[in-house]
Protein backbone atom coordinates (compact mmCIF):
# COMPACT_ATOMS: atom_id res chain seq x y z
CA UNK A 1 0.00 0.00 0.00
CA UNK A 2 1.28 3.46 -0.77
CA UNK A 3 1.28 6.26 1.58
CA UNK A 4 1.33 10.48 0.82
CA UNK A 5 2.31 11.60 4.67
CA UNK A 6 1.99 15.18 5.49
CA UNK A 7 4.42 16.41 8.27
CA UNK A 8 3.46 20.26 9.36
CA UNK A 9 3.47 20.25 13.50
CA UNK A 10 6.78 22.37 14.03
CA UNK A 11 9.51 23.88 12.06
CA UNK A 12 9.69 21.30 9.81
CA UNK A 13 7.45 20.75 6.26
CA UNK A 14 7.50 17.97 5.30
CA UNK A 15 5.99 15.73 2.58
CA UNK A 16 6.86 11.75 1.96
CA UNK A 17 5.45 8.32 0.32
CA UNK A 18 5.72 5.47 2.18
CA UNK A 19 5.39 1.42 0.73
CA UNK A 20 3.94 -0.42 3.80
CA UNK A 21 2.57 -3.79 3.78
CA UNK A 22 3.05 -6.99 5.80
CA UNK A 23 6.30 -7.57 5.04
CA UNK A 24 7.35 -4.07 3.46
CA UNK A 25 8.20 -0.95 4.93
CA UNK A 26 9.92 1.55 2.60
CA UNK A 27 10.71 5.42 2.19
CA UNK A 28 10.08 5.81 -1.69
CA UNK A 29 10.70 9.35 -1.05
CA UNK A 30 10.79 12.07 1.71
CA UNK A 31 11.27 15.40 1.48
CA UNK A 32 11.72 18.13 3.93
CA UNK A 33 12.03 21.64 4.54
CA UNK A 34 13.74 22.98 7.68
CA UNK A 35 12.97 26.61 8.74
CA UNK A 36 15.72 26.39 11.05
CA UNK A 37 17.68 29.02 9.36
CA UNK A 38 14.49 31.85 9.55
CA UNK A 39 13.67 30.91 13.38
CA UNK A 40 17.27 31.35 14.67
CA UNK A 41 17.19 34.92 14.37
CA UNK A 42 14.54 34.94 17.01
CA UNK A 43 16.16 32.08 19.08
CA UNK A 44 13.13 29.88 18.78
CA UNK A 45 10.12 29.13 16.42
CA UNK A 46 7.33 32.30 15.77
CA UNK A 47 4.07 30.37 15.17
CA UNK A 48 2.92 33.01 12.78
CA UNK A 49 6.14 32.46 11.20
CA UNK A 50 6.50 29.11 11.23
CA UNK A 51 2.66 28.61 9.44
CA UNK A 52 3.41 31.02 6.54
CA UNK A 53 6.74 28.86 5.89
CA UNK A 54 5.15 25.90 5.69
CA UNK A 55 2.19 27.50 3.40
CA UNK A 56 5.13 28.30 0.89
CA UNK A 57 6.86 25.04 0.94
CA UNK A 58 4.42 22.54 1.01
CA UNK A 59 3.01 21.79 -2.63
CA UNK A 60 6.53 21.78 -4.33
CA UNK A 61 7.37 19.13 -1.44
CA UNK A 62 4.47 17.32 -2.46
CA UNK A 63 5.39 17.47 -6.18
CA UNK A 64 9.49 16.77 -5.68
CA UNK A 65 8.02 13.71 -3.15
CA UNK A 66 5.97 12.24 -5.75
CA UNK A 67 8.52 13.06 -8.45
CA UNK A 68 11.12 11.12 -6.67
CA UNK A 69 9.16 7.99 -6.02
CA UNK A 70 8.42 7.61 -9.42
CA UNK A 71 4.24 8.34 -8.62
CA UNK A 72 1.47 9.81 -9.53
CA UNK A 73 -1.30 11.02 -6.79
CA UNK A 74 -4.19 8.62 -8.62
CA UNK A 75 -1.30 5.84 -7.39
CA UNK A 76 -1.51 7.04 -4.20
CA UNK A 77 -3.67 4.56 -1.46
CA UNK A 78 -3.90 6.85 2.06
CA UNK A 79 -3.30 9.99 2.67
CA UNK A 80 -1.86 10.50 6.17
CA UNK A 81 -1.10 14.05 8.17
CA UNK A 82 -0.31 15.07 11.39
CA UNK A 83 -3.15 16.34 13.32
CA UNK A 84 -2.12 16.95 16.94
CA UNK A 85 -0.16 17.78 18.90
CA UNK A 86 2.01 20.82 17.38
CA UNK A 87 1.74 24.66 17.02
CA UNK A 88 -1.88 25.11 15.99
CA UNK A 89 -1.67 27.89 13.05
CA UNK A 90 1.26 25.18 11.61
CA UNK A 91 -0.62 21.96 11.95
CA UNK A 92 -3.43 23.52 10.19
CA UNK A 93 -1.47 24.06 7.05
CA UNK A 94 -0.79 20.38 6.62
CA UNK A 95 -4.19 19.26 7.91
CA UNK A 96 -5.80 21.99 5.23
CA UNK A 97 -3.36 20.51 2.41
CA UNK A 98 -4.13 17.12 3.31
CA UNK A 99 -8.02 17.42 2.86
CA UNK A 100 -7.57 18.90 -0.60
CA UNK A 101 -5.05 16.31 -1.96
CA UNK A 102 -7.69 13.64 -0.29
CA UNK A 103 -10.43 15.43 -2.00
CA UNK A 104 -9.30 15.98 -5.24
CA UNK A 105 -7.80 12.63 -5.37
CA UNK A 106 -10.72 10.89 -3.74
CA UNK A 107 -8.42 9.18 -1.37
CA UNK A 108 -9.06 7.85 1.82
CA UNK A 109 -7.64 10.32 5.18
CA UNK A 110 -6.07 9.18 7.99
CA UNK A 111 -5.21 11.47 10.85
CA UNK A 112 -2.02 10.74 13.02
CA UNK A 113 -0.39 11.64 16.54
CA UNK A 114 3.12 13.50 16.05
CA UNK A 115 3.98 11.62 18.98
CA UNK A 116 2.57 7.94 17.52
CA UNK A 117 4.42 9.07 14.50
CA UNK A 118 7.86 9.47 15.96
CA UNK A 119 7.28 6.08 17.60
CA UNK A 120 6.71 4.61 14.15
CA UNK A 121 9.81 5.82 12.51
CA UNK A 122 11.14 2.56 14.56
CA UNK A 123 8.75 0.59 12.08
CA UNK A 124 10.58 1.99 8.52
CA UNK A 125 14.08 1.10 10.32
CA UNK A 126 13.75 -2.54 12.21
CA UNK A 127 11.24 -4.46 9.68
CA UNK A 128 11.01 -6.88 12.72
CA UNK A 129 9.82 -4.42 15.21
CA UNK A 130 6.38 -5.24 16.45
CA UNK A 131 4.58 -4.13 19.04
CA UNK A 132 4.28 -4.58 22.34
CA UNK A 133 6.89 -2.56 23.43
CA UNK A 134 7.83 0.09 25.58
CA UNK A 135 8.98 3.62 24.44
CA UNK A 136 10.52 6.73 25.43
CA UNK A 137 9.58 9.19 23.14
CA UNK A 138 12.16 12.59 23.75
CA UNK A 139 11.63 15.82 21.53
CA UNK A 140 11.64 19.33 21.59
CA UNK A 141 7.90 19.28 22.35
CA UNK A 142 7.51 15.83 24.10
CA UNK A 143 8.87 13.41 26.57
CA UNK A 144 6.86 10.40 27.29
CA UNK A 145 7.08 6.82 28.39
CA UNK A 146 4.25 4.88 26.58
CA UNK A 147 3.10 1.59 26.07
CA UNK A 148 2.65 0.25 23.20
CA UNK A 149 0.22 -2.44 23.31
CA UNK A 150 -0.46 -2.31 19.20
CA UNK A 151 -0.15 -0.36 16.28
CA UNK A 152 -3.14 2.23 17.48
CA UNK A 153 -2.98 0.97 20.94
CA UNK A 154 -0.89 3.34 23.44
CA UNK A 155 -0.59 3.69 27.13
CA UNK A 156 1.14 6.89 28.37
CA UNK A 157 3.01 5.91 31.52
CA UNK A 158 4.74 8.95 32.56
CA UNK A 159 5.53 12.35 30.56
CA UNK A 160 6.99 15.62 31.79
CA UNK A 161 5.53 17.71 34.08
CA UNK A 162 7.15 21.05 32.49
CA UNK A 163 9.70 21.29 29.63
CA UNK A 164 10.63 18.65 27.50
CA UNK A 165 13.97 16.87 27.32
CA UNK A 166 14.85 18.95 23.82
CA UNK A 167 13.22 22.03 25.10
CA UNK A 168 15.98 22.12 28.00
CA UNK A 169 18.75 21.07 25.77
CA UNK A 170 17.50 24.06 23.75
CA UNK A 171 17.13 26.86 26.28
CA UNK A 172 20.34 26.02 28.28
CA UNK A 173 22.41 25.85 24.67
CA UNK A 174 20.54 29.58 24.12
CA UNK A 175 22.03 31.01 27.55
CA UNK A 176 25.79 29.44 26.55
CA UNK A 177 25.03 31.26 22.93
CA UNK A 178 24.85 28.40 20.73
CA UNK A 179 21.93 29.19 18.28
CA UNK A 180 18.39 27.44 18.09
CA UNK A 181 18.14 24.29 18.11
CA UNK A 182 21.40 23.51 20.45
CA UNK A 183 20.29 20.06 20.87
CA UNK A 184 22.93 18.70 18.32
CA UNK A 185 25.84 20.89 19.41
CA UNK A 186 25.20 20.16 22.92
CA UNK A 187 25.58 16.75 22.28
CA UNK A 188 29.26 17.64 20.59
CA UNK A 189 30.24 19.51 23.05
CA UNK A 190 29.41 16.88 25.76
CA UNK A 191 31.91 14.46 24.32
CA UNK A 192 34.76 16.89 25.19
CA UNK A 193 33.57 17.07 28.49
CA UNK A 194 33.45 15.79 31.66
CA UNK A 195 30.39 14.34 32.80
CA UNK A 196 31.09 14.15 36.57
CA UNK A 197 32.51 18.01 36.61
CA UNK A 198 29.26 19.93 37.93
CA UNK A 199 26.75 18.05 40.35
CA UNK A 200 23.13 19.14 38.72
CA UNK A 201 19.78 18.15 40.17
CA UNK A 202 17.52 15.00 38.75
CA UNK A 203 15.08 15.70 36.03
CA UNK A 204 13.19 12.59 37.89
CA UNK A 205 10.53 13.52 40.04
CA UNK A 206 11.09 11.75 43.94
CA UNK A 207 8.23 9.59 44.77
CA UNK A 208 6.05 6.65 43.42
CA UNK A 209 5.70 7.99 39.83
CA UNK A 210 7.92 7.34 36.66
CA UNK A 211 6.89 11.32 35.76
CA UNK A 212 10.19 13.91 34.61
CA UNK A 213 10.56 17.17 35.30
CA UNK A 214 13.42 19.05 33.37
CA UNK A 215 12.29 22.76 34.25
CA UNK A 216 14.28 22.67 37.57
CA UNK A 217 17.42 20.74 35.94
CA UNK A 218 17.58 23.41 33.00
CA UNK A 219 17.62 26.27 35.93
CA UNK A 220 20.05 25.03 37.80
CA UNK A 221 22.32 24.83 35.02
CA UNK A 222 21.59 28.67 33.28
CA UNK A 223 21.93 29.90 37.18
CA UNK A 224 25.12 27.91 37.45
CA UNK A 225 26.35 29.74 33.77
CA UNK A 226 25.10 33.51 35.38
CA UNK A 227 26.76 33.07 38.33
CA UNK A 228 29.83 32.38 37.15
CA UNK A 229 29.59 35.03 34.06
CA UNK A 230 28.58 37.52 37.22
CA UNK A 231 31.37 36.30 39.47
CA UNK A 232 33.99 36.38 36.10
CA UNK A 233 34.79 33.85 36.71
CA UNK A 234 36.08 31.07 33.52
CA UNK A 235 33.90 27.63 33.15
CA UNK A 236 34.00 24.97 30.82
CA UNK A 237 31.18 24.58 28.42
CA UNK A 238 32.11 20.76 27.28
CA UNK A 239 32.27 20.34 31.31
CA UNK A 240 28.79 22.23 31.98
CA UNK A 241 27.13 20.07 28.25
CA UNK A 242 28.98 16.46 29.91
CA UNK A 243 26.94 17.33 33.37
CA UNK A 244 24.17 18.42 31.86
CA UNK A 245 23.49 15.55 29.51
CA UNK A 246 24.72 12.99 31.88
CA UNK A 247 21.70 15.04 34.47
CA UNK A 248 19.17 14.15 31.49
CA UNK A 249 20.13 10.70 30.41
CA UNK A 250 20.65 9.23 33.99
CA UNK A 251 16.87 10.11 34.64
CA UNK A 252 15.45 9.21 30.94
CA UNK A 253 17.56 5.70 31.71
CA UNK A 254 16.14 5.78 35.65
CA UNK A 255 12.78 5.85 33.99
CA UNK A 256 13.08 3.04 31.35
CA UNK A 257 14.59 0.69 33.80
CA UNK A 258 11.71 1.31 36.70
CA UNK A 259 8.81 1.26 33.38
CA UNK A 260 10.49 -2.22 32.63
CA UNK A 261 10.40 -3.56 35.87
CA UNK A 262 6.81 -2.42 36.63
CA UNK A 263 5.61 -3.62 33.28
CA UNK A 264 7.61 -6.87 32.47
CA UNK A 265 8.09 -5.34 28.76
CA UNK A 266 11.57 -6.97 27.11
CA UNK A 267 11.83 -4.62 23.89
CA UNK A 268 12.52 -0.67 24.05
CA UNK A 269 12.39 2.04 21.16
CA UNK A 270 13.49 5.22 21.30
CA UNK A 271 12.32 8.25 19.70
CA UNK A 272 12.03 11.95 18.75
CA UNK A 273 14.50 14.39 17.85
CA UNK A 274 16.58 14.19 21.17
CA UNK A 275 16.99 10.03 20.51
CA UNK A 276 19.75 11.77 18.27
CA UNK A 277 21.74 12.17 21.38
CA UNK A 278 24.80 10.11 21.25
CA UNK A 279 25.22 10.03 24.70
CA UNK A 280 21.80 9.05 25.63
CA UNK A 281 21.84 6.20 22.74
CA UNK A 282 24.91 4.73 24.35
CA UNK A 283 23.53 5.08 28.19
CA UNK A 284 20.57 3.19 26.99
CA UNK A 285 22.44 0.83 25.08
CA UNK A 286 24.09 -0.23 28.15
CA UNK A 287 21.48 -0.40 29.86
CA UNK A 288 19.26 -2.59 27.53
CA UNK A 289 22.46 -4.75 27.26
CA UNK A 290 23.09 -5.52 31.49
CA UNK A 291 18.97 -5.67 31.56
CA UNK A 292 18.85 -8.55 28.10
CA UNK A 293 15.97 -6.38 26.58
CA UNK A 294 16.17 -5.63 22.95
CA UNK A 295 16.66 -1.67 22.10
CA UNK A 296 15.28 0.03 18.89
CA UNK A 297 17.51 2.74 17.73
CA UNK A 298 15.98 4.91 14.68
CA UNK A 299 18.60 6.25 12.42
CA UNK A 300 19.48 9.62 12.99
CA UNK A 301 17.65 10.91 10.25
CA UNK A 302 14.54 9.54 11.22
CA UNK A 303 14.75 11.08 14.60
CA UNK A 304 13.74 14.60 13.69
CA UNK A 305 10.11 15.42 12.23
CA UNK A 306 9.28 13.92 8.99
CA UNK A 307 6.50 12.64 6.92
CA UNK A 308 7.57 9.17 6.43
CA UNK A 309 7.20 8.39 10.15
CA UNK A 310 3.66 9.64 9.51
CA UNK A 311 3.15 8.09 6.67
CA UNK A 312 3.89 4.83 8.32
CA UNK A 313 1.84 5.57 11.49
CA UNK A 314 -0.85 6.15 8.68
CA UNK A 315 -0.65 2.84 7.67
CA UNK A 316 -1.83 1.44 11.13
CA UNK A 317 -4.22 3.56 11.54
CA UNK A 318 -5.98 3.07 8.28
CA UNK A 319 -5.66 -0.52 8.41
CA UNK A 320 -7.80 -0.27 12.22
CA UNK A 321 -10.10 1.67 10.26
CA UNK A 322 -9.49 4.62 11.79
CA UNK A 323 -10.24 7.54 8.83
CA UNK A 324 -11.01 11.00 8.92
CA UNK A 325 -14.29 12.85 7.18
CA UNK A 326 -13.85 15.82 5.61
CA UNK A 327 -14.30 18.02 8.95
CA UNK A 328 -10.94 17.00 10.25
CA UNK A 329 -9.31 19.76 12.29
CA UNK A 330 -6.17 20.18 14.02
CA UNK A 331 -5.53 20.34 17.98
CA UNK A 332 -2.80 22.11 19.31
CA UNK A 333 -2.91 19.07 22.83
CA UNK A 334 -2.37 15.61 22.49
CA UNK A 335 -4.94 13.32 21.94
CA UNK A 336 -3.11 10.32 24.07
CA UNK A 337 -4.67 10.15 27.83
CA UNK A 338 -2.52 8.63 30.69
CA UNK A 339 -3.77 5.51 31.94
O1 LIG B 1 11.35 15.65 17.17
P1 LIG B 1 11.86 17.00 16.87
O2 LIG B 1 12.50 17.23 15.51
O3 LIG B 1 10.74 18.08 17.02
C1 LIG B 1 9.69 18.00 17.95
O4 LIG B 1 8.73 17.22 17.72
O5 LIG B 1 9.82 18.70 18.96
O6 LIG B 1 12.91 17.37 18.03
C2 LIG B 1 13.68 18.54 17.99
C3 LIG B 1 14.53 18.59 19.26
C4 LIG B 1 15.22 19.93 19.47
O7 LIG B 1 14.96 20.35 20.79
C5 LIG B 1 16.69 19.60 19.25
O8 LIG B 1 17.59 20.42 19.98
C6 LIG B 1 16.74 18.18 19.75
O9 LIG B 1 15.55 17.59 19.24
N1 LIG B 1 17.93 17.45 19.28
C7 LIG B 1 18.88 16.97 20.11
C8 LIG B 1 19.87 16.38 19.30
N2 LIG B 1 19.48 16.51 17.99
C9 LIG B 1 18.27 17.17 18.01
N3 LIG B 1 18.98 17.01 21.45
C10 LIG B 1 20.06 16.43 22.01
N4 LIG B 1 21.05 15.85 21.30
C11 LIG B 1 21.00 15.78 19.94
N5 LIG B 1 21.96 15.20 19.24
ZN1 LIG C 1 8.54 15.84 16.61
Amino acid sequence: MLLFGVESSCDETSVAVVEMGDAVRRICACKTASQIGIHQLYGGVVPEIASRAHAEAISSLAYQALAEAGVTMEEIDVVAVTAHPGLIGALLVGVNFAKGVAAAYHKPLVAVNHICGHVAANYLAHPDLRPPFLSLTVSGGHTSLMLVHDYTSFEVIARTRDDAAGEAFDKVARVMGIRYPGGAEMDRLASAGNRDAISFPSAAIQGDTLDFSFSGLKTAVINYLHNAEQKGERYSREDVAASFTRAVTDALVRRVDEALDRTGCKTVALAGGVAANSHLRTALCQKAQARGVALYLPPKELCGDNAAMIGAQGYYEFLAGHLSASDLNASAVSTLSRA
